[in-house]
């Protein structure tokens, strides 16, 4: 049985789902189903084509599935065995009726994930032979050269393969043939796609989180593989010709896993998840009470070797690597650095053979990321990925990964894969500390111990506290501009939270260095401005207090979280404190307040919460 779950999709417009089903049972309630469960990745429009008879019928439309349903039932009475469907986020063309997926071509109807890059050439080379196009979109031209190819071959993996070959970009597919009736085709590459197995019939989906309301079976379609669904059975056709048929995996994720289970919104229910998401990415790495990684195919020979460390991720995931260059540094003394994945390759930092790498993704699927990876691979470097989605791009190129078992994250503001992130990275800095001899054998045993029984707990601990945050959100949620302050790794810290509120609650928020802010930017505190000023590090209390009192002479009004010992505040309006049983504690009962209190601030300002405008899941495009 494998361990773990999908939280795929992701093709290059990724946020974009795809789900598609062949068999006894009736499909459409199947793909409103699963397009239902797709809806978190965020998309502006939906549709659908299903097999009835000798025809296929589309039905798409801008806007929410509840709109699609509307329309299909005044379109398509019949019951179908056969149906592909999408949710769309515009890229090539703005969010319309037309620019919808499923896209028609002659006898091909198809659902699209990615970006064909070469789309104009393309579509001038078919608009020349005649080809006529109604959408703004790369998808329809897909459609055109796969009817293209298919009229000249008459076979439609040969067809497939003929298209994709000519295409450039990233792409998963999935196509009806209108003379090919009960049957699926399916290609990916650059994308995910996951077949299934259910018990009337097989499926496609970008997202295993779409298929497990019917089925827990499931295979990986590989990179330029080609997939034949029927009521029968799945065959696959490789790359180089051959065929297989799917090797059936097991997943024990559960639909009520990628459901809210009575909470608000999915974040409310990840920021609670977190201290169970903690100890599930901790446990097997840390049963001897030791920080082990062996079960991640990584022996302390592994650590010992590692002379530096590039950080390279997206986001909050890229916040969480910078507390990595800290808790790299501090324990283990390996120098290490940070990069936004996006310029990683524009500025590529020195590196030399005993570097490594280590590329940090929720999803495995960010584009940037995988970018970042590939160049690194290129230059031979040691990779390793922390990834929460198995089996995505990131996690499969990577030479070794290290999986976080948050579950399912399906808010777009990332919250449990954060917190699983930053105990890995924690985790990792004691084992290298470890195998470098940089601490001995207690003090390995007690660092393991805070984190798994500390951080968790004070997440716990916070949780409680909820309501408190809820009256510190009022003081944020009335205004335009808040500003995060902190010194040390603090610093970090703040720039996550600033990130959290300004996702979600579209207030506009910004992290400094405490010691930073005099130098320009506190011209823009006034009167009223809400400052969160974080204080984890008893040495640095004194510093930071003065920045706070600084902020406070100018009309801020200041919430600060700071170490249950630190002396009473002057100057701030509120305080929350925080747990000191380990520094662990401390760092994440400040990451669960942070998160709270944009969440709440979020809650006041009724914002679209789990999918805040213009934001997406996991950001497959460059
Ligand atoms: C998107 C999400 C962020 C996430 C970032 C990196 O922007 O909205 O929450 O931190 O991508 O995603 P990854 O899946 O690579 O961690």
């Amino acid at each position: 049985m494998k361990r773990g779950f999908f939280v795929a999709s992701f093709g290059y417009t990724n946020m974009c789902g795809i789900i598609g089903y062949t068999g006894m049972g009736n499909a459409l309630p199947k793909i409103t189903k699963g397009l239902s469960v797709l809806e978190y990745r965020g998309y502006d429009s939906v549709g659908l084509a299903a097999r009835i008879g000798e025809e296929i019928a589309t039905v798409k439309c801008r806007g929410r599935i509840g709109a699609l349903e509307e329309k299909l039932k005044m379109q398509i009475t019949a019951e179908s065995h056969t149906a592909i469907g999408h949710t769309r986020w515009a890229t090539h063309g703005g969010p319309s009726d037309i620019n919808a997926h499923p896209h028609r071509a002659g006898r091909v109807v198809l659902v699209h994930n990615g970006i064909i890059e070469n789309d104009g050439e393309l579509k001038r080379e078919l608009t020349a032979a005649g080809r006529t196009f109604l959408s703004e979109t790369d998808t329809e031209v897909a459609a055109a050269l796969l009817d293209v190819c298919y009229d000249e071959q008459n076979d439609p993996v040969a067809a497939i393969r003929a298209a994709t070959a000519r295409m450039r970009g990233s792409y998963a597919f999935g196509i009806l043939f209108e003379d090919r009736a009960d049957e699926v085709f399916a290609v990916r590459a650059g994308s995910p796609l996951i077949l299934a197995k259910g018990a009337d019939g097989y499926y496609l989906a970008s997202d295993m989180t779409a298929l497990l309301p019917f089925t827990s079976e499931y295979a990986c379609l590989e990179e330029g593989e080609i997939a034949h669904l029927c009521a029968s059975g799945v065959t696959v056709y490789a790359a180089e010709g051959k065929t297989h048929t799917p090797v059936w995996l097991h997943t024990d994720m559960t639909p009520e896993a990628a459901q809210k289970g009575g909470f608000a919104h999915f974040m409310q229910k990840e920021i609670e998840e977190q201290p169970h998401a903690i100890r599930q990415s901790l446990s097997p790495r840390t049963a001897s009470g030791l920080p082990d990684f062996s079960a991640d195919g990584i022996t302390p020979d592994f650590w010992r070797a590692v002379g530096s460390v590039q950080i390279v991720a997206c986001g909050s995931a890229m916040h969480a690597g910078l507390l990595g260059v800290r808790l790299f540094e501090e324990l283990a003394g390996v120098p290490t650095t940070c990069h936004v994945a996006s310029e990683y390759r524009y500025h590529p930092p020195v590196a030399r053979e005993d570097t490594l790498v280590i590329l940090i993704s929720q999803s495995g699927e960010t584009a940037d990321t995988l970018a970042a990876l590939r160049d690194a691979k290129r230059k031979k470097l040691s990779t390793l990925a922390i990834v929460n989605a198995v089996e995505t791009s990131i996690a499969r190129e990577a030479e070794r990964r290290i999986y976080t078992y948050a579950g399912p994250e399906i808010a777009v503001a990332t919250t449990k894969g954060y917190c699983t992130q930053l105990s890995v990275l924690y985790l990792i800095a004691a084992a290298m500390a470890h195998a470098k001899g940089m601490i001995g054998e207690q003090e390995a045993r007690a660092l393991v111990n805070t984190l798994v029984e500390d951080a968790p707990a004070a997440v716990e601990g916070m949780l409680a506290k909820k309501e408190m945050l809820r009256s510190l959100a009022e003081l944020v949620a009335q205004r335009e501009h808040v500003f995060f302050i902190g010194r040390g790794s603090d610093c970090a810290l703040a720039e996550e939270g600033a990130l959290k509120l300004k996702e979600i609650s579209y207030i506009h928020a910004e992290a400094y260095a405490a010691g930073e802010l005099k130098h320009g930017t506190i011209s823009l505190i006034e009167e009223g401005t809400p400052v969160v000023a974080l204080s984890t590090e008893q040495e640095l209390y004194d510093k930071t207090e003065s920045n706070v009192r600084e902020v406070c002479s100018r009309g801020a009004r200041v919430i600060l979280l700071c170490r249950e010992d630190a002396p009473v505040s002057a100057s701030a309006e509120k305080t929350v404190r925080l747990p000191i049983t380990s520094h662990a504690a401390t760092l994440f009962a400040a990451l669960a307040a942070l998160q709270l209190l944009a969440y709440e601030a979020a809650v006041l300002r009724g914002t679209d919460i789990d999918r805040p405008r213009n934001l997406a899941k996991s950001v497959t495009v460059e």
